[in-house]
């Protein structure tokens, strides 16, 4: 059982303290936000403090601040060597963590999604993926990575999954149009995708080439569909998306 703290008590602070908390942790969250706070000193009976005696009682601490104010918060705040520190912030760089942090020195940056309370969220590790896996495996497996860049790169990965919704609310609107259930198209939708990548086999590179290449034979409609995404632009777009999203990060 460890001594985990949270800042910043917002939408991923959350499942994370529910997660921990699962697992028998001693769990402390800031105030701010407070009705997330409450909420979950009501239903899992955290600590809640300031900011600093959150950390006073935590042998880890999560740094779960949107970046822009990150900052502004923990500067003022006195951690203690041998504390060791979560950021899930985007673009806050290890330089500044061991500057905000100081005289703390173990650090991992991670990128959770809400999903990881009930597991199957990949969580991309530059740091200490040691205290990244003992706290979250088996349930989300984590994946290290060599190098910040490589880390913001699994960041533009991760904006990618609202890309993916968003094509796909596209597509289950463009079902509903046809059809005139939009409950119906989203849930055919949804679940076609959701059971087809349940079932998928994971963790070996080639993977996604040889299911859509299984499906997307000579003659097929799925031939026409990657054909014409293709054609169309829609590739040369994501890589865009992505190229741009990584270098906002290392700006
Ligand atoms: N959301 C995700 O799925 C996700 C995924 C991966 C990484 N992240 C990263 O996680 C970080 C937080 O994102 P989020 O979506 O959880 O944002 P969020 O919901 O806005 O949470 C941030 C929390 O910090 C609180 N806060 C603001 N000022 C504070 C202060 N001075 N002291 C203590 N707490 C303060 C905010 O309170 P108020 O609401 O009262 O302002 C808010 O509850 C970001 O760096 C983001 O890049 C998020």
């Amino acid at each position: 059982m460890s001594r985990i703290g949270l800042i910043g008590t917002g939408h991923i602070a959350a499942p994370i303290a529910r997660l921990m908390a699962s697992k028998g942790h001693d769990i402390h969250v800031t105030s701010r936000n407070a009705q997330i706070s409450e909420a979950l000193k009501a239903e899992l009976g955290v600590g809640v403090g300031t900011p600093q005696e959150v950390i006073d009682a935590s042998d880890i601490v999560f740094l779960c601040l949107r970046p822009q104010i990150a900052a502004e918060v923990l500067q003022p705040l006195t951690f203690r060597a041998g504390q060791q520190i979560v950021s899930v912030m985007a673009a806050v760089s290890e330089n500044q963590l061991a500057t905000l942090c100081a005289p703390a020195s173990e650090f991992v940056q991670t990128i959770p999604l809400g999903f990881l309370q009930t597991g199957g969220c990949p969580l991309a590790a530059y740091g200490n993926s040691d205290l990244l896996a003992g706290l979250f495996e088996p349930q989300n497996p984590v994946v290290k990575v060599v190098d910040e860049a490589a880390l913001n790169a699994h960041f533009a990965i991760c904006a990618m999954v609202p890309g993916i919704l968003d094509l796909m609310a596209t597509g289950a609107e463009w079902l509903a149009g046809q059809t005139g259930d939009k409950v119906g198209a989203e849930f055919y939708t949804t679940q076609l995708m959701s059971g087809f990548l349940a079932t998928m086999p994971k963790g070996q590179a080639g993977e996604l080439a040889k299911e859509r290449d299984a499906l997307a034979t000579e003659g097929t409609l799925s031939l026409q569909m990657t054909d014409t995404l293709q054609s169309e632009g829609a590739h040369d777009a994501l890589r865009t998306a992505l190229t741009v999203i990584s270098k906002r990060l290392e700006a």
